[in-house]
This record gives structure tokens, C-alpha cells and sequence, in this order.
């Protein structure tokens, strides 16, 4: 079968399309015959070694943690039922050499998560990073649900930065489906209408508004949850808007370093909580999981068609060059179509 490999890190062309033998399921396992690969930001870092702690844990890598498909063959302990089912996946490379830039892809059974009828595989490859570290982020207030579901931040106010990235806009569908108001920044009309079909309730556009004059007067009580992209900054107007007690999500870092304000961030009770999907505790790893497969049984996580991200496909072939896509920054999702399943 045909398999995107790396053998060292660097740039996208230690990307390579290769022969490599079809994987058998090893006890706990279940092969999967990939529908879409989804790359993320860290798919790149990590082909990189931008984030790497050394030298690459494995020989040979398959990049890519997200993507769908249907399970082909299980192996000992694991249903045979779930034969033919067909899954989102998640984690597919951490601490493991086996990605979904291939064909066929082994992984643990819960790592291939049902994906419910009717939800396409489409939407099935662009949940895994994106939704379970939004998922993560609202989740984290101290007065607030540890699993999301419909209603479950009812009266709770949301601040989500970049409104049209892809964790940003997989954070504006569940919030809006968990019944919180959402707010949003964005830096153009265009990222502004697909913030607006997410489900945000208000816009502010970073680059032409006064970001904490428009919040502070949307939210009179402050914000509950900030979910924050761009920490170094945002966080001196996070902290004004936030209400006593309210919490920074801080997923991705600007810079290197961030100074913040003890004693007036002690005064508030602000609480300044960090994200690393990776390494979440486990129980919140599981909440999350069961979070977004209760909103996609609910239909609330949309790509592409008019309410979701645009789509932009590439061929196994061209991994590198989807790589070099998210590394732009494109708006939108960027699949790898392996398998007409
Ligand atoms: N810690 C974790 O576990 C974790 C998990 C997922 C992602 N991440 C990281 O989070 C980052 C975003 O990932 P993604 O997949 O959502 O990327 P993405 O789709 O490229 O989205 C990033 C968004 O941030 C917006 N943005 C940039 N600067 C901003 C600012 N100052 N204020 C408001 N919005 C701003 C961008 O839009 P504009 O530039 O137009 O504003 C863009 O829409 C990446 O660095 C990724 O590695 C970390």
C-alpha cells in the first residue's frame, strides 16, 4: 500500500511517498482504510522538529494525527462488529509511527471513534485536534461543566480569538450548541462570516476595532471562558473583560515568553489555565472524546457547505504541499483524500 513517510525532520520534503507492507492489527487494534487525512498545525511541527524534543522517536514516521475511515480488520480483544464501522480518528502518531497519510492505518481500538450516520468523513478527519482542545478550553472554568452537551454552558459568556481558525471555529459551534454567548475576533469580513455561521453572537474585528471597548461593552459582566490563540498579545485585554473567577484557555503560544500582572490577575481570582492535547489528564481526554461525539450525533460540527470552514483537498501525493498549506495559515480545513471508501 502507499504510505507518506519521514526519516528525519525537516522541511516538506522529508515528506516521501513510498511502498510500504499493509499493517495487521496487533492485540487492542483496529486497521482502518483511511477516507481523509486532516493536517493541523502540529502535523507541520512536528515533521519539523519545531517541536520534536530530540532526534525522531521512531525510524520512519507517517505524519498526520486526524483523519476517518472504516475499520477493515480488528485484532484479539477487540469487537469484530466493528468491522465495516466507520470512524474519526485521533492521536493517530503520538508516541506511535503510524499516522493517517496512508492508506491503511493501525491504531488503538479508541483511537477510531464511531462516526455517527449521516456525519461525513469529511467532517470525520477535522474534529480530532481541533475539537477536543476547544472541547479542553471550555471545559476549564471552575464553575462550569467538565462535558459538554447541548445547554450545558447555558449563562456562561465566551471569548474566542480568531474565530475562523480551526480550533477557533470548532470552539464557537460547541459553545453555541452548549448554549453559552459567544463572542469573537476575527481580522477580516470574510473570517467574520464564517465566525457568524458558526454560531458566534458577536464579532469584533481586532484590526479595525477597539477590541476591549467592544467586548466590555457586549459582556457588562465580564467574560467566563477566554480562549486564547495569541496569549502574548491578548492578554492584557483578556484580563479586562474576564468577570472575577473567569478563566484564560491559553492553546498556542505567540512568543515565548508571557508577563502577567500578579496582583492584579490575584485581585479577580483570574485563573490562567494552559493546553497541550497531548497531555491532558486522561479523564479529560475521555470527557472530551465524549463531548464531541455528542455534538456530532447532534450535527453541530460542520466543515466546508455553507455553515462550516471551506475545504481544501489534496492527494496523498501532495502531503507536502498540504503540509505547506496549514503552514501558511490557510483558512479553512486541509484534507488528504486516501480512499474513495
Ligand atoms: N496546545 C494544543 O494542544 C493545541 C491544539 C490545537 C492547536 N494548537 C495551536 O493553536 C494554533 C491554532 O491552531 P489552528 O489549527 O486553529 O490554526 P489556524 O486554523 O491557522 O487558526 C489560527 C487562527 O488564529 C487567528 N489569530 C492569529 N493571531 C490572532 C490574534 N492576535 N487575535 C485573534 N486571532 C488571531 C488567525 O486568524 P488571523 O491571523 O486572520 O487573525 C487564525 O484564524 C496553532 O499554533 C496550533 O499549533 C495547539
Amino acid at each position: 500500500m502507499k504510505a507518506v513517510v519521514y526519516e528525519r525532520t525537516g522541511p516538506p520534503d522529508v515528506l516521501q511517498v513510498r511502498e510500504v507492507e499493509m499493517p495487521s492489527p496487533k492485540k487492542g487494534e483496529v486497521i482502518v482504510k483511511v477516507a481523509f487525512s486532516g493536517v493541523n498545525p502540529t502535523d507541520w511541527k512536528l515533521r519539523s522538529g519545531l517541536t520534536a524534543l530530540g532526534p525522531l522517536q521512531f525510524p520512519q514516521v507517517v505524519p498526520n494525527q486526524d483523519g476517518s475511515g472504516t475499520i477493515t480488520a480488528v485484532g484479539e480483544g477487540v469487537d469484530p462488529n466493528r468491522v465495516g464501522q466507520r470512524v474519526w480518528i485521533w492521536e493517530a502518531a503520538h508516541q506511535r509511527p503510524s499516522g493517517t497519510a496512508q492508506e491503511f492505518t493501525a491504531l488503538p481500538s479508541d483511537h477510531a471513534q464511531e462516526l455517527p450516520d449521516g456525519v461525513s468523513f469529511e467532517v470525520g478527519a477535522s474534529v480530532g485536534v481541533p475539537a477536543l482542545t476547544a472541547h479542553r478550553c471550555l471545559t476549564l472554568a471552575e464553575n462550569g461543566p467538565r462535558i459538554l452537551d447541548k445547554g450545558a454552558l447555558e449563562g456562561f459568556t465566551v471569548l474566542v480569538h480568531g474565530g475562523a481558525g480551526a480550533v477557533g471555529h470548532a470552539a464557537i459551534q460547541l459553545a453555541h450548541w452548549a448554549g453559552a454567548r459567544v463572542i469573537t475576533t476575527v481580522s477580516s469580513p470574510e473570517k467574520a462570516a464564517l465566525a457568524t455561521a458558526a454560531g458566534a453572537d458577536h464579532i469584533v474585528n481586532y484590526k479595525t476595532q477597539d477590541v476591549t471597548n467592544e467586548i466590555s461593552a457586549i459582556a457588562k459582566n465580564g467574560v467566563d471562558i477566554v480562549l486564547e490563540v495569541a496569549p502574548i498579545k491578548n492578554l492584557e485585554l483578556d484580563r479586562v473583560i474576564l468577570r472575577p473567577n473567569g478563566t484564560i484557555a491559553i492553546y498556542a503560544n505567540d512568543g515565548d515568553q508571557l508577563t502577567i500582572p500578579i496582583r492584579a490577575s490575584m485581585a479577580p481570582n483570574l485563573n490562567y489555565r494552559f493546553i497541550m492535547l497531548y497531555t491532558i489528564p486522561t479523564e479529560a481526554k475521555q470527557h472530551a472524546i465524549t463531548g464531541v461525539n455528542k455534538a456530532l450525533r447532534d450535527d453541530v460540527l460542520k466543515v466546508g457547505e455553507e455553515n462550516g470552514l471551506p475545504l481544501h483537498f489534496f492527494t496523498l501525493d501532495q502531503t507536502r504541499e498540504a503540509h505547506i498549506a496549514v503552514e501558511k495559515g490557510i483558512t479553512g480545513k486541509v484534507l488528504i483524500k486516501v480512499n474513495d471508501n
